[in-house]
C-alpha cells in the first residue's frame, strides 16, 4: 500500500451465521484483519474495518430445514453470538452489520438493478431440478448424486467433495433431493447470470495491474484464467435471500415470486451496506460514499482462500460493470489452519470454537491476547499451516510468559525496588545502552513494512524480537551487579529498559492488545492513539515508538503480572475434549463412505525387489520457485545427500518435514522438473480426502527397507 493514500477500507469477509467462529476462521480472515488494522490506525491512517454476518443464501436455509426452523430463528442466534464473541477476542470492527439489514436489502436490490439497466446481464431459460415433494426447486446442496468426474455417490449439486470438481445440479448421476429423498424432476426456470466469461479480459488486464497480490492468490486466479471463466447465475429460485425486485423482473416479462438474489451476489455488496450504517452512526450518512466512491480509497479485503473466486474474479467483476465504485486494492487470502495435523471440519467437530475457548481460556485472564498471539505466530499464509494445543501453550508459556512477561516484569520490579518507582534518568550511556536505543529506532519500520506486506507472522516474530533483546541487554548489563558497584549504569540499564517495555506496548498492541494495555497502565503511559475505533485518534503512536516514550523521573504504576503460564493439565483437558467431542460426532462428511483408491494390478516378489528403498533424514526443505506444490528436500541417506522434489508444498511448511526420518525411493531414475533434478522419492501415505503423511522410519540414514 502506498503510504499517501488519504484512506483505507478493510474488508473481512463476512461469516454465515449458521454456525459458531472457530479457529479456521479466524486463522483464514479475522485476526490478519484485525492486526492490519489496529496497526493503521496506531500509524495515525485513516482506516475503517467492516465486517458483518452473511445472512442470507442456501447456507442458512439448510441449517434451518436441519433444525427444523425458521431460517430467521438460525440468524437471530449466531449473529449476536459470533458478534459478542468476536468483541471478545477483540476484533477492532468500526461496524459488525448484518445482511438481514434494510438498507443491505436496498443496497443489494439498487445493484442488481443498475447492472440489469445497463443490461450487464444474461437471462437464460433452462431445464432445472425440481423437487415435488418439498415444491421447490434445487439449488447446490439441496440436491446430491454421483458426481461425473469420480463416481463418488454423495456428491452435492454445486461441487464434488470427494475430487473437488465444480458441479451443476443436472450433472450428477441418480440425484436426490436433501429435503425429501425425492427423485427431483426436470422443470424450466429463468435466471440472470453475471457474464464472467465475456468479462474475463477485463478482469485479467485489471489483475495484471496487480503483480504485488500475494502468490497463492494469482495461482488460483491464473488457473482459473487458464480454465475460461464461466457465467455464473446469480439469482435463485430458494424461498430465503434478497428477493430479486419486482420492477426489473417485470422488464424481461417475467414473475420476481420466489425468485431471491444469490448469496455471492448479494454478500459482497454487504460491505458497502455496512459502511452505510456506520456512517448514519457516525451521524454523517453520505461518508460512506468517500470509503467506496473516491479513487484515494485503498480497499482490501481479507478472505480466506475459499473465497479467493468470489472477491478476486466475481465481485470486482460486479464493481467494474457499476462503474460508480473502486476496485479491491488487495486481496491478502489466507491458506487453511489444520488442527493437530488434521483438517479442520465442521461436521465431524474437529475444531476449537471461539465460544467454547473464550469459556475455557476468558478475556479477563487473557484468553484473548494467547489465542491471537498463537495464531498469529503460525497463519497459513503462504501454505496451510497447523494448530496444536501443545504449540499453544509453548507459545504462551516460553514466549509470552518467558520472553515477554519476564523482560517486562524485571525491568518493572528493578525500577520499582531500586529507583522508587520512577524512570531514573539517563547519564553518559554507554555504547551498549546506545546501541540498543539506535536499534530500538528500527523497530517500528520493520514491523511495519511486514504488516504493510500482509507477512503478519513475520510483524510478530519481529515484535517479539523486541521483547528478546531487551532479554539480552538486561541480561548484558547485569543491573544486579552495578546496583552497588555503578548506580549509574544501573540507572542507565533501568532506564533504556523501560523505554523498550514503553515501545513495545505499542508495538504489541495489534497482536496483543489486552497486554500492551496493561503494560501501558504499569507505566503510566498515556497519550498514546488509540488502535480501535472508539479510542483517541491524536497522540502519540507507531512511529514515536521508535524513540523513548517516557521522561526522566516519569512516576510508574505497581507491576503486576502481563501473563500467567498454563499448565500441561488444562492443555491435556483440551487434547481429551477434542477427541471426545470428534468421537461423539457422528461424522456427515463426504469422505466417509468414500471410495479408497482401487487396489493397482498384483506384482510379482521379485518386482518388488527391484525397488531399493533407504531411510532418509530430511535436512532441508524449501519451496521451489513457481511450482506452487512442490518443495526441494535435501535427504541424508548416510552414504550420500540427494535433492528430491516433493509434490507436498499444499500440505506441508518445510518446517513440518525438516528433521523427519522418511523413506526414500534412492533407484528412481533422476527425473527433472522445474529446472532441479529430482533424485529420487520420499513416500507419502495419501488418505481419502487427498491428505499426506509422510512414511516415517527411525532408522539409521542409509538403512534399507524391505
Ligand atoms: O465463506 C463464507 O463464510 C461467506 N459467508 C463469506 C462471504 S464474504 C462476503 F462476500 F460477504
Ligand atoms: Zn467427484
Amino acid at each position: 500500500m502506498s503510504e499517501s493514500s488519504e484512506r483505507l477500507l478493510v474488508t473481512a469477509a463476512l461469516p454465515y451465521a449458521n454456525g459458531p467462529i472457530h479457529i479456521g476462521h479466524l486463522a483464514g480472515a479475522y485476526l490478519p484483519a484485525d492486526l492490519y488494522c489496529r496497526y493503521q490506525r496506531l500509524k495515525g491512517r485513516d482506516c475503517v474495518f467492516i465486517c458483518g454476518s452473511d445472512e442470507m443464501g442456501v447456507a442458512i436455509l439448510m441449517r434451518a430445514l436441519e433444525e427444523d426452523r425458521d431460517p430467521e430463528d438460525i440468524v437471530d442466534h449466531y449473529h449476536p453470538m459470533i458478534r459478542d464473541n468476536f468483541e471478545q477476542l477483540g476484533m477492532s470492527f468500526d461496524y459488525y452489520g448484518r445482511t438481514t439489514s434494510d438498507t443491505h436489502a436496498a443496497t443489494s436490490r439498487d445493484f442488481f438493478r443498475t447492472l440489469d439497466e445497463k443490461d450487464v446481464f444474461k437471462l437464460k431459460t433452462e431445464e432445472q431440478l425440481y423437487d415435488p415433494k418439498a415444491e421447490m426447486f434445487l439449488a447446490d446442496r439441496f440436491v446430491v448424486g454421483t458426481c461425473p468426474v469420480c463416481g463418488y455417490e454423495e456428491a452435492y449439486g454445486d461441487q464434488c467433495e470427494q475430487c473437488g470438481s465444480a458441479l451443476s445440479p443436472t450433472e450428477l448421476g441418480d440425484p436426490r433431493s436433501t429435503l425429501t429423498d425425492a427423485t427431483p424432476e426436470l422443470r424450466e426456470t429463468t435466471h440472470w447470470y453475471l457474464p464472467l466469461g465475456d468479462m474475463q479480459p477485463d478482469l485479467e488486464e485489471w489483475i495484471d495491474t496487480h503483480p504485488e497480490w500475494k502468490n497463492n492468490v494469482l495461482g488460483q486466479i491464473r488457473s482459473w484464467f487458464n480454465d475460461g471463466l464461466k457465467d455464473r447465475a446469480i439469482t435463485r429460485d430458494v424461498p430465503w435471500g434478497v428477493p430479486v425486485p419486482s420492477d426489473v423482473a417485470e422488464r424481461h416479462g417475467l414473475d420476481a415470486e420466489g425468485k431471491v438474489i444469490y448469496v455471492w451476489f448479494d454478500a459482497p455488496i454487504g460491505y458497502i451496506s455496512a459502511t452505510k450504517e456506520w456512517a448514519e452512526a457516525q451521524g454523517d450518512p453520505d461518508r460512506w460514499a468517500d470509503y467506496w466512491k473516491d479513487d484515494d480509497t485503498k480497499l482490501v479485503h481479507f478472505i480466506g482462500k475459499d473465497n479467493i473466486v468470489f472477491h478476486c474474479l466475481m465481485f470486482p467483476a460486479m464493481l467494474m460493470a457499476h462503474g460508480d465504485y473502486v476496485l479491491p486494492d488487495n486481496v491478502p487470502a489466507n491458506e487453511f489452519l489444520n488442527l493437530e495435523g488434521r483438517k479442520l471440519s465442521t461436521s465431524r467437530n474437529w475444531a476449537v470454537w471461539l465460544h467454547e475457548y473464550l469459556e475455557d481460556f476468558p478475556p479477563e485472564r487473557k484468553g484473548a491476547d494467547f489465542l491471537r498471539y498463537a495464531l498469529a505466530a503460525t497463519l497459513p499464509e503462504t501454505g496451510d499451516a497447523d494448530f496444536s494445543w501443545e504449540g499453544f501453550q509453548t507459545r504462551v508459556n516460553s514466549e509470552l510468559a518467558d520472553v515477554l512477561g519476564n523482560f517486562v516484569n524485571r525491568t518493572m520490579t528493578f525500577a520499582t525496588r531500586y529507583f522508587d518507582g520512577a524512570v531514573p534518568p539517563l547519564k553518559e550511556p554507554s555504547d551498549t545502552d546506545r546501541e540498543v536505543l539506535d536499534r530500538l529506532g528500527d523497530f517500528p519500520e520493520r514491523i511495519g513494512a511486514a504488516y504493510e506486506d500482509f507477512r503478519m507472522r513475520e510483524a510478530v516474530f519481529e515484535t517479539m524480537a523486541l521483547a528478546r533483546l531487551g532479554n539480552k541487554y538486561f541480561n548484558d548489563t547485569e543491573p544486579w551487579h552495578t546496583r552497588s558497584d555503578d548506580p549509574q549504569a544501573c540507572a542507565n540499564t533501568i532506564h533504556v529498559s523501560l523505554q523498550i517495555c514503553a515501545s513495545l506496548s505499542v508495538l504489541m498492541e495489534p497482536v496483543l492488545p489486552q497486554a500492551a494495555q496493561e503494560l501501558r497502565q504499569m507505566l503510566q503511559l498515556t497519550d498514546i492513539r488509540a488502535s480501535t475505533p472508539d479510542g483517541p485518534g491524536d497522540g502519540r503512536g507507531w512511529d514515536e515508538a521508535g524513540s523513548p516514550l517516557l521522561d526522566e523521573g516519569h512516576a510508574l504504576g505497581e507491576p503486576t503480572i502481563l501473563f500467567e503460564k498454563i499448565e500441561d493439565e488444562i492443555i491435556d483437558e483440551q487434547l481429551d475434549q477434542l477427541k471426545e467431542d470428534a468421537a461423539m460426532t457422528e461424522p456427515t462428511d463426504a469422505v466417509d463412505g468414500a471410495p479408497y483408491a482401487d487396489l493397482k494390478e498384483e506384482v510379482d516378489f521379485e518386482d518388488f525387489t527391484k525397488l531399493d528403498l533407504r531411510t532418509g533424514e530430511v535436512i532441508e526443505a524449501d519451496p521451489v520457485p513457481d511450482a506452487d506444490k512442490l518443495l526441494r528436500l535435501e535427504v541424508d541417506l548416510g552414504f550420500e545427500r540427494r535433492q528430491v522434489l516433493a509434490g507436498i508444498a499444499e500440505q506441508m511448511e518445510p518446517d513440518e518435514i525438516i528433521g523427519r526420518s522418511v523413506v526414500v525411493v534412492a533407484n528412481l531414475a533422476p527425473k527433472e522438473m522445474f529446472g532441479l533434478e529430482s533424485q529420487g522419492m520420499v513416500l507419502m501415505a495419501e488418505d481419502r480426502e487427498g491428505e499426506f503423511t509422510p512414511i516415517e522410519a527411525h532408522a539409521e540414514p542409509g538403512a534399507v527397507v524391505r
